[in-house]
């Protein structure tokens, strides 16, 4: 497959003479889920599950197939399984809501990592406090990586719940969420796995990590904005509470009481984001098309060379595991003495477009002792060329301020 060939796919790279470096924010569109959403708009729009019309049941289907899609692309046991949310920061409140809130009482331990993002990390806050349980940190090493020994220390007989990042959106430190889980469940905990960086990059086989939830968005995964993928164990699905209260989530409603629809509705409480969904369902199609081991390849190939090349700036400051096999395509970086916001701006007069801040990870950057950083982040989409075009954009950020350094 020729890099140049994808590239053609999304159009906004024919629109657009960027350098686009921020697939880890949101990722680019390719025209088949562009026409995807369109041909819904223009051919078979109607709500699904609310018209007994030919209309609204070929909604249906099509929302259903791609329910089927997703349990079949991350190998869930059952479509049941899959359940639509609006992002990944909704899916993991429902799983602190619905469950956190339920099953925590005084003294449990919750234990995240420090390099969660806010959405798996502000959502226990809250539950721990108003369930008088502990919300426990598992912290990175110096090669800015999970040790053994840190999760063999912070999860113990009183963890009842671990949440982790299985790659960071800061480092793109790759955890192994497979032996955190075997080891969570040695203890008794159900292990939530936040996969919004990892999707993108590598096959996620929920089966095979055997972990309680997962939870992604579609927007990083070439996918729209606005819809993201719970995955549970049907079995402990079954047993949660509905999040949201509303329509086509009931079984019957009286007056006073009602009772909740089976799996998944129950958790799909008002109209849902039906051409979010059919863009999924497109964003993995193109995804299969391509394949894993086609956007592994170019990934590391590029992500290895934009290693490289950074390495040898030496007024960069990198943020990131010197082991390649544990790190994927997400790079942070400071000039030493410049703030990140100044230097994606003169980065984006290059028509380079990184992420600069704290990107949602305040306790991280916190712990990193800084307060925010520049971040590269890439797709499979991304060539040398774009790595190149980032560094001569770094070189001209730093020829106008050093003069200010010390
Ligand atoms: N969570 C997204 C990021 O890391 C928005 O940029």
């Amino acid at each position: 497959m020729d890099i140049n060939e994808i590239k053609k796919d999304f159009p906004i790279f024919k629109n657009k003479n960027i350098t686009y470096l921020d697939s880890g924010a949101t990722s680019q569109k390719p025209q088949y889920v562009i026409d995807k959403i369109d041909e819904f708009y223009k051919n078979y729009n109607a709500n699904p599950h609310r018209g007994a019309y030919s209309l609204s049941i070929e909604a249906t289907q099509k929302y259903e197939d791609t329910r089927a899609k997703i349990a079949k692309f991350i190998n869930a046991k059952t479509p049941e399984e899959i359940i639509f949310a609006k992002n990944a920061t909704e899916a993991l409140n429902l799983i602190a809501y619905s469950y956190g809130m339920e099953n925590l009482k005084q003294d449990d331990e919750v234990v995240i990592s420090i390099m969660e993002h806010h959405s798996n990390l502000v959502p226990w806050q809250e539950v721990t406090k108003k369930t008088n349980s502990t919300l426990k940190y598992m912290y990175i090493n110096k090669d800015y990586e999970l040790s053994n020994e840190e999760i063999e220390t912070k999860i113990t007989d009183k963890t009842k719940i671990v949440g982790i990042t299985h790659v960071s959106n800061v480092l793109g430190t790759i955890n192994n969420v497979k032996k955190i889980t075997e080891y969570a469940h040695k203890k008794g905990a159900v292990v939530i796995v936040d996969a919004s960086q990892s999707i993108p990059h590598m096959k996620i086989d929920v089966q095979d990590l055997n972990v309680d939830f997962l939870i992604f968005s579609g927007h990083k995964m070439l996918a729209p904005l606005g819809i993201g993928v719970l995955y549970g164990k049907k079995e402990i699905l079954n047993k949660m509470n509905p999040f949201l209260m509303g329509g086509d989530m009931i079984e019957y409603v009286h007056e006073q009481n009602t009772t909740y629809a089976p799996l998944p509705n129950k958790f799909e409480a008002g109209t849902q984001n039906v051409e979010g969904v059919i863009g999924l369902g497109a964003a993995i199609d193109y995804i299969e098309n391509i394949g894993y081991d086609f956007i592994q390849k170019q990934e590391k190939e590029v992500v290895e060379y934009a290693r490289e090349q950074l390495e040898k700036l030496d007024y960069l400051e990198l943020y990131l595991t010197p082991n390649k096999e544990k790190h994927s395509g997400v790079i942070s970086f400071n000039i030493k003495g410049v703030h990140p916001h100044d230097v994606a701006s003169i980065l984006d007069s290059e028509n380079v477009c990184i992420r600069s801040g704290n990107h949602c990870a305040q306790p991280l950057m916190r712990f990193l002792g800084i307060d925010s950083t520049c971040r590269a982040s890439f797709s499979f989409y991304n060539t040398k060329e774009d790595v190149d075009k980032l560094v001569s954009a770094l070189n001209k950020a730093y020829s106008m301020f050093k003069k200010y350094m010390k």
